[in-house]
């Protein structure tokens, strides 16, 4: 018996190692942990197939013998979806191999890429055809499009241009069972009946392998003004995004949250920055593009004299230059880098109504130094799209074995809050395998009975991603 099992296991791995499978240990590991670093698991083998054919002869090989499968792109995901669980059962998927532009049409605004591009490739090539791709996050020089599409990335250009579910205007999948859905068309319009891509749009790999999509594309913005502005509290910036819609309504791409200590963070990390003006408890990043026919600059300056006006912004600059708007940016992603270096801290990724951010982030901070007066909470994130990242790191020198308790308990105050307003436990990232018991916990009987029977009806035997997001 053991040694049938043994041969099947044998055969498997021989039928599967021409579709790029990685033998050598050491590389192997790249692909067994995430970004983070707090998801390490160990797959049965990786593969890196080179086709969507290929692709199709794995899943239908896997299926046959009932081994799990998990599709992994970047592997930036901040959720454990990606990463093979520790049994050393799932066969990883990456789509690494398959990174071609396949075309692009400039009439049609339109460009089909395959899963494994990296999302920088596929913003490079819109600006090579004149052309703009709008998703825009830090980990756009690894994350694929792929993993976008998987986990329906938002990122910091949604108020303007959507998330990536309304970047796809068709796509190719890997069904279970190995057939194909052939969705690449890319139609602006066809109503005829169920729009099936979109159940693969955010389902984080657990009903199809993406492989390609048909991507939107966008006039490429000829301006762009960028403005650090500091203010005096959270409350002022909600207000200044409202006024912001209203004078600048679509010029204005991205509106960003950080408060002081996310900027001391981010400097920590970067010492070329300098500190870009006296200090302030509330910086907002904001951003604004058009087409060569819009005064934008003076749009912009005639919305911040009416701001200053209004005290709404206490200081503040418009960048020079494109390396001082790039300056800004990288205080936007430095903080992300400074978080890290601090070592294991709590991610959170909730969204709520704009209205209430302000006191959202109030008290679930004052909650938070009740419970523990030495943690540092960090607010940051999408204002615009009431998307906040209310993180927690840990007291300095907290030993080791309390750290994962204390910050479940952290995440709990969080969610209490987050409850109570009747908002989303994740708003970009996911569910993954690290938020299931908390999103469990938190639909309705009707949402999960519809959620797995549509799980049941494309995916019956739970090959792909067994655990992610459902049990
Ligand atoms: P992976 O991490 O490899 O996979 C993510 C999930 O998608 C997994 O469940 C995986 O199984 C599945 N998957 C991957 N590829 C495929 C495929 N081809 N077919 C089917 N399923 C697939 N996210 C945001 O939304 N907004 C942000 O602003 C943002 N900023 C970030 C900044 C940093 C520094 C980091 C590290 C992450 C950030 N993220 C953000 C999270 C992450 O980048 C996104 O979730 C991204 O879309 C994941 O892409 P990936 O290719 O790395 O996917
Ligand atoms: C951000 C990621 C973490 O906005 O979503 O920085
Ligand atoms: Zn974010």
């Amino acid at each position: 018996m053991e040694s049938a099992r043994a041969d099947q296991r044998d055969e498997l791995e021989a039928a599967l190692a021409p579709f790029g499978r990685v033998d050598d240990l050491h590389e192997r590991t790249r692909y067994e942990r995430d970004w983070s670093g707090d998801h390490v698991g160990q797959a049965r083998m990786v593969l890196r197939p080179r086709s969507t054919g290929e692709v199709q002869e794995i899943i239908r090989r896997c299926a046959a013998a009932g081994v799990p499968v998990v599709p992994q792109g970047g592997h930036t995901g901040l959720v454990g979806g990606a990463t093979p669980a520790g049994s050393g059962r799932e066969v990883v998927v990456s789509l690494e191999r398959m990174n071609r532009i396949r075309r692009i049409d400039p009439a049609g605004f339109a460009m089909v890429a395959e899963a494994g591009c990296i999302l920088e490739t596929v913003q490079n090539a819109a600006r090579e055809a004149d052309l703009y791709f709008p998703l825009s996050l830090s980990a756009e020089g690894s994350c694929q499009i792929g993993g976008n599409i998987a986990t329906n990335a938002g990122g910091i250009n949604v108020l303007r241009y959507g998330m990536t579910r309304e970047l796809v205007l068709g796509l190719e999948a890997v069904l279970p069972d190995g057939r194909l859905f052939d969705g690449l068309g890319g139609l602006r319009k066809d109503n005829t009946g169920y729009d099936l891509k979109q159940l693969f749009i955010g389902s984080e790999g657990t009903l199809g392998i993406v492989t390609a999509a048909t991507l939107k594309l966008y006039p490429r913005p000829t301006q762009v003004e960028t403005a650090l502005l500091g203010l005096s509290s959270v409350a002022q910036a909600v207000a200044l995004f409202a006024q912001a819609r209203r004078d600048m309504g679509d010029l204005m791409s991205a509106f960003e949250l950080m408060p002081r200590a996310c900027v001391e963070l981010a400097l920590d990390v970067t010492p070329d920055l300098r500190d870009p003006f006296d200090p302030a408890p509330v910086y907002i990043l904001l951003e604004a593009s058009a087409g060569e026919l819009i005064e934008l600059r003076a749009i912009l300056e005639r919305f911040l004299e009416r701001a200053v006006e209004q005290e709404l912004v206490a200081d503040g600059a418009i960048a020079a230059s494109t390396s001082q708007a790039r300056d800004f940016w990288r205080i936007r992603e430095g903080l992300i880098e400074g978080q890290v270096r601090r070592g294991r801290h709590l991610r959170t990724d909730v969204s709520i109504p704009i209205s209430s951010i302000a006191s959202f982030i109030e008290r679930t901070e004052t909650a938070l130094r009740r419970f523990e007066p030495d943690c540092l909470p960090l607010s940051y994130g999408h204002v615009g799209d009431g998307n906040i990242h209310l993180n927690v790191l840990p007291p300095s020198g907290m030993d080791q074995s309390r750290i994962v308790p204390f910050l479940k308990h952290c995440e709990e105050i969080v969610f209490a809050e987050l409850d109570r307003l009747g908002g989303s436990i994740s708003a970009e990232h996911g569910i993954g395998r690290k938020k299931r018991a908390a999103f469990l916990a938190r639909k309705s009987p009707v949402q999960l009975d519809l959620m797995k029977r549509v799980k049941a009806a494309i995916d019956p035997a739970s090959l792909l991603s067994p655990g992610r997001i459902l049990d």
